[in-house]
């Protein structure tokens, strides 16, 4: 692209290497100005003048530790539409791509020119902190529902940045951890969902805090020549926020933005440009993808015409949370009968509507209790409450008040179903840390236990957290389980609707849900000092890692239960060149109406070298009549059924005979074919 770099002095282009502060480019004359904001959640626009509020309470408490602090976070208030894991486990493109299309019009109101959204980093490990702004397991799913959320963004004249480049699977040591990565796993894994995402031509890629083989993201070589030359990216690398620890190789290895201003940067550069260490060539292609950045932004700017109002986006909120509501466990107890009565034996508190961190939206709307949606969807429901909120307390424990636990049983008699809600909160899966179990807490799980063993009516838990939750030691106890992850403000509403009947649940895991934390393929490859991460389960990540060992998990990939039942059949698979067709037929064979996800796994030869069982290559979410049978047809990229070969330092396709499985989970494949390559 040509652009203005040429009118740029050598001192202007220098500038532009580093922010101007927390959320801007360098105001440079010729180029327009440029306002980043985050997050994948929702818009979460910092400013210095908002929450004035804060302030004068902090100066009325003379609390004068509060007014800078205060001055420094404000957040406005804006929609918190479901959290990414949640639209993950919708495998809805039209929904991830219709929230994207709605946070952009909250940025076009707010005057922001780039979403800092959104996060594809492999959910390897539940414990990781911010697995609630990640989408899966799996590279393909990851990558294929982050485009259609850049495509979202940009349609409206958003700027993107898909972030963290690479491998930022862990929060608890992001900035001094290593991961140390084999080639084969950082291409078929790590960087592979980059690669499907990067079809949408982000406008930015934000690299990570962490090292990938010994060089920090923000100056590693091996890593943007791999984004640059084998993922097809063209854009601008801006850094995570004070993740550039040298800027000088940061700029030789392509980083074209440190985020945000740091002081004494200019200097650094001119000093290297005068003795050798960086030629204005260096600058020159760095300073030159901001312009392009800056640039491709502005002529995005007639795109942007705002055609959601804020009921609209409350409904896409809505919409996302209930696509992506899965259904785990139902002793034919759901959906709940019409005129029933519900004693709520243990209350969402309102924190869970969101993880914790930069990609926390502060809402005004917090989320409605579930009586208060319940009661809006029928009129004739009637709740008694045992008064036990789950408060996240500051060391995001949940605490139940055990007084009133004695009193429960008495007050639910006559009363049909028990509702408790669960889960962990902003406290416990954030930014900058991990959480250390991916159990509940102690009393959370014996007071399920409580209920589900002494309650003599049907006991549903409700679990809202931001990754997998360990629930083995309570699940026989409770007779339905509904798991509504981080859902965003209107979570609640979309229960009501799920919990009633009024819409089938049709979410399925993005991410399996182990019965033990020791199963996972990562439990123990982090070194005691938090230093090094070796990525021994190399490829084996997620389900491929539960099927390779032959290891039974609670709950697989792609699992979800319905309120209908479908039956599959006709599967055929034609080749197409650089494709293969497969077709295949869905049909309902229940009274209710409902969505289904089908899910396409290639088991491939696996005889040029050791592959995974079984891999997504395809997936499908359509929504079926009750009695009515659809043909279902996925065109699948042979790209997809690629391995990478380190000797050809290239993806192939082997050739054989591939199994082709077509599956309501990975582990319900219910017709396979075959097709020789
Ligand atoms: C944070 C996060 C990144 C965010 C940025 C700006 O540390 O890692 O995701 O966009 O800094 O808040």
């Amino acid at each position: 692209m040509e652009n203005k770099l040429s009118n740029l002095t050598l001192d202007q282009k220098i500038t532009l290497l580093t922010g101007m502060d927390s959320w801007n480019i360098h105001d440079i004359p010729v180029l327009d100005k440029f306002h980043m904001a985050d997050g994948p959640c929702g818009l979460r626009l910092e400013t210095d003048e908002y929450n004035e509020a804060d302030t004068c309470m902090a100066l009325e408490n003379g609390n004068e530790d509060g007014v800078s602090s205060s001055k420094k976070r404000k957040v406005v208030p804006a929609v918190c539409f479901a959290n990414p894991s949640v639209l993950a486990n919708s495998w809805n493109k039209e929904i991830v791509k219709k929230s994207a299309s709605a946070m952009a019009d909250e940025c076009i109101d707010a005057g922001v020119d780039m979403l800092l959204a959104p996060g594809i980093n492999i959910k390897r490990d539940p414990r990781c902190g911010r697995n609630f702004e990640y989408m899966s397991e799996d590279p393909y799913l990851a990558g294929s529902l982050a485009k259609e959320y850049i495509d979202g963004l940009q349609e409206k004249g958003i700027g993107t940045s898909l972030k963290h480049y690479c491998a930022n699977n862990s929060e608890n040591a992001r900035n001094v951890i290593n991961a140390v990565i084999d080639k084969r796993t950082l291409m078929e894994i790590y960087t592979r969902n980059f690669y499907y995402a990067i079809k949408a031509n982000p406008t930015t890629v934000m690299c990570a805090y962490n090292k990938v083989n010994g060089f920090w993201c923000s100056e590693n070589k091996e890593i943007n020549d791999i984004l640059y030359n084998k993922l097809g990216f063209k854009g601008a690398i801006v850094s995570d926020w004070g993740a550039v620890h040298h800027k000088i190789p940061s700029v030789k290895s392509g980083l074209a933005l440190q985020m945000p201003y740091r002081e004494g940067m200019f200097e650094e550069v001119k000093t290297a440009l005068s003795n050798g260490e960086l030629t204005e060539e260096d600058i020159d292609l760095c300073a030159g993808r901001t312009v392009d950045l800056i640039e491709r932004v502005q002529q995005m700017k007639p795109l942007r015409k705002v055609t959601t109002d804020k009921q609209a986006r409350f409904e896409i909120a809505e919409e996302g949370a209930l696509e992506g509501i899965v259904l785990l466990k139902n002793n034919g107890v759901l959906p709940i009968k019409a005129g029933s009565k519900v004693g709520f034996a243990g209350r969402f508190s309102p924190q869970t509507y969101c993880g914790g961190g930069s990609a926390r939206v502060e809402t005004p709307n917090m989320p409605k209790q579930l009586y208060e949606t319940l009661s809006e969807e029928d009129k004739d429901f009637t709740y008694v409450s045992a008064n036990i909120v789950c408060e996240p307390t500051w060391h995001g424990n949940w605490h139940f008040p055990w007084t009133s636990q004695e009193e429960i049983l008495p007050k639910f008699e006559g009363v049909d179903y028990a509702v408790v809600q669960v889960g962990t909160s902003n406290e416990v899966e954030s930014e900058g840390f991990d959480r250390t179990s991916i159990k509940l807490t102690r009393e959370e799980e014996s007071h399920i236990r409580f209920i589900g063993d002494n309650f003599k009516g049907k006991t549903i838990v409700i679990i809202h957290s931001g990754s997998a939750v360990d629930v083995s030691s309570w699940i026989d106890s409770v007779d339905a389980v509904v798991y509504a992850g981080f859902g965003g403000e209107r979570v609640s509403n979309a229960l009501a609707k799920i919990l009633l009947g009024k819409v089938s649940p049709s979410g399925k895991l993005a991410e399996t849900f182990p019965k033990k934390l020791e199963d996972i393929s990562c439990f123990d490859t982090m070194n005691k000092y938090m230093t090094e991460d070796y990525y021994t389960d190399r490829i084996y990540v997620g389900y491929r890692h539960y099927d390779k060992k032959k290891i039974n998990p609670m709950f697989e990939f792609g699992y979800g239960l319905s309120y209908a039942k479908f039956e599959y059949s006709d599967l055929a698979i034609a080749d197409n060149g650089d494709s293969i067709a497969v077709t295949y037929k869905i049909k309902n064979v229940s009274d209710v109406t409902a969505k289904e996800i089908s899910q396409i796994y290639m088991y491939s030869p696996a005889k040029v070298t050791d592959r995974p069982v079984k891999e997504l290559i395809g997936y499908s979410k359509d929504l079926i009549k009750a009695g009515e049978e659809v043909t279902v047809t996925v065109n699948v990229d042979k790209d997809t059924m690629k391995y990478y070969d380190v000797d050809l330092g290239d993806f192939a396709l082997e050739k054989g005979t591939y199994t082709i499985a077509v599956g309501a989970s990975s582990r319900d494949i219910r017709v396979k074919n075959k097709i020789k390559i």
